[in-house]
């Protein structure tokens, strides 16, 4: 629930802004107080009224407006919010953000604002995938503003893929993850996720069958128990949580310094599937066959090692570190040792045999071993082993 909450609402002009009236009714219904900010794009979607009808508070639209500088001028607009929410977020809107442009009220807000900023994009498929918006998606990521979605669907323009407006309830969700309490409220837990890629050429790279759902689980159950998550995932298909600090790298050795760069933590979660070699001397030039049927040698270096460098941390290293273990036998015996190699707290051990459909697969059965000793989860989703998991970190931090 958002009782007591006050959230500032920016609508910007995109065919998803109606939407942006069914998420008043549903923020308030939860017990939130919605005071809207219409930028002059989203008037030609929604007007002042139906905002102010529906949110029952005075609607602002205008930077220089008199009347309302002298009521409640615009820095004390941005502050006086638990969150700043932009839904939809135009191309425009996120451009302005990622640059620090302020040439109109909301952008004004954004920029003066010292309240955490959660943005529900909204745009036609081809303008989210243009590389414009993702260099803005991504340095607006590592500002830590907070993303509800995009989803894919179809749109309203005709095409299909992602750049939909999500509903207003996950909006809504995605809120109150953001602002809720809960056992790690307060806590820092970051969450590694995803295989990671080492190229070998501009074109080619080493890779592995890492999807990324059970540590983007992990993230959300974090975050659901009130964890503020940093999330440092390698490429994957898989759905971004919601609410969470995404990075997204490509090697292990980027994920080692953005994991390095988002600590202090209190926990952190090693779920990523790292490559353990990287190609030496990656080509920058695409690797040719010559004719000759000589074939191509490629030196190996070994990968930092993320789990084990964080675990022998002095002084900032998390309370609590956790690590997985992918195996195909002996699982207990290998996940022990693996612990006492890496220095870790706990270990996730699973069994990835190809019979068990666990990697890519939605199921996962997990053994958790500790300083206790073993013990078995049994066979469960991934959702539900990542709620679990999460339970148990909060006992452990509280
Ligand atoms: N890990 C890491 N950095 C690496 C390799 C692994 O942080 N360079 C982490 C993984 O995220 C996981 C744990 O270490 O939490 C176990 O990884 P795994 O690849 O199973 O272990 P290895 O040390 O590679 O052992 P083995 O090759 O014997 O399975």
């Amino acid at each position: 629930m958002l009782a007591g909450k006050r959230i500032l609402l920016i609508i910007g002009g995109g065919v998803g802004a109606f939407k942006s009236l069914t998420l008043i009714r549903t923020l308030r219904e939860r017990g939130a107080r919605v005071v809207p900010v219409i930028t002059k794009a989203g008037q030609e979607f929604v007007t002042p009224l139906s905002a102010a009808a529906l949110s029952a508070e005075k609607v602002y639209t205008d930077l220089f407006s008199l009347t309302d500088e002298a009521e409640m001028g615009h820095i004390e607009l941005s502050r006086d919010a638990d969150l700043v929410v932009v839904a939809p977020a135009t191309a425009d809107l996120l451009g302005k953000m990622a640059n620090g442009l302020a040439d109109d009220l909301a952008s004004t807000l954004l920029l003066a604002t010292d309240k955490r900023v959660l943005v529900a994009p909204a745009m036609n498929v081809r303008m989210w995938e243009h590389p414009a918006v993702q260099r803005n998606v991504a340095a607006l990521r590592n500002d830590g503003v907070l993303f509800a979605g995009p989803t894919e669907g179809a749109m309203a323009c005709g095409e299909f893929g992602p750049g939909r407006l999500v509903e207003p309830d996950e909006i809504a969700d995605a809120i109150e993850a953001a602002l809720k309490g809960g056992p790690l409220a307060g806590k820092h837990v970051v969450v590694t996720s995803g295989p990671t890629h080492e190229p070998i050429d501009p074109v080619r790279y080493i890779a592995n069958r890492s999807s990324g759902a059970q540590g983007t689980a992990i993230a959300q159950a974090l975050s659901a128990l009130g964890a503020s998550v940093t999330f440092i995932t390698g490429p994957a298909d898989v759905v971004r949580p919601t609410g969470v600090h995404v990075i997204e790298v490509q090697t292990a050795q980027e994920m080692l310094e953005a994991v390095e760069a988002a600590l202090p933590a209190e926990a952190a979660v090693f779920a990523a599937a790292v490559a353990d070699w990287r190609v030496v001397s990656a080509s920058d030039r695409k690797i040719k066959k010559d004719g000759s049927g000589a074939l191509p040698v490629l030196d190996f270096a070994e990968n930092p090692d993320i789990l084990a460098t964080v675990s022998a941390m002095g002084d900032g290293r998390p309370q609590l570190v956790v690590g997985f273990a992918a195996e195909t036998h002996d699982v207990v015996e290998h996940a022990t040792a693996k612990r006492a190699r890496k220095g870790c707290d706990w270990i996730v051990a699973n069994d990835v045999s190809p019979e068990t459909g666990i990697m890519g697969g939605s199921e996962n059965a997990v053994i958790l071993i500790s300083e206790g000793g073993a013990e078995d989860w049994p066979r469960m989703g991934k959702d539900e082993v990542a709620r679990k998991l999460a339970a148990r970190i909060a006992e452990a931090l509280a």
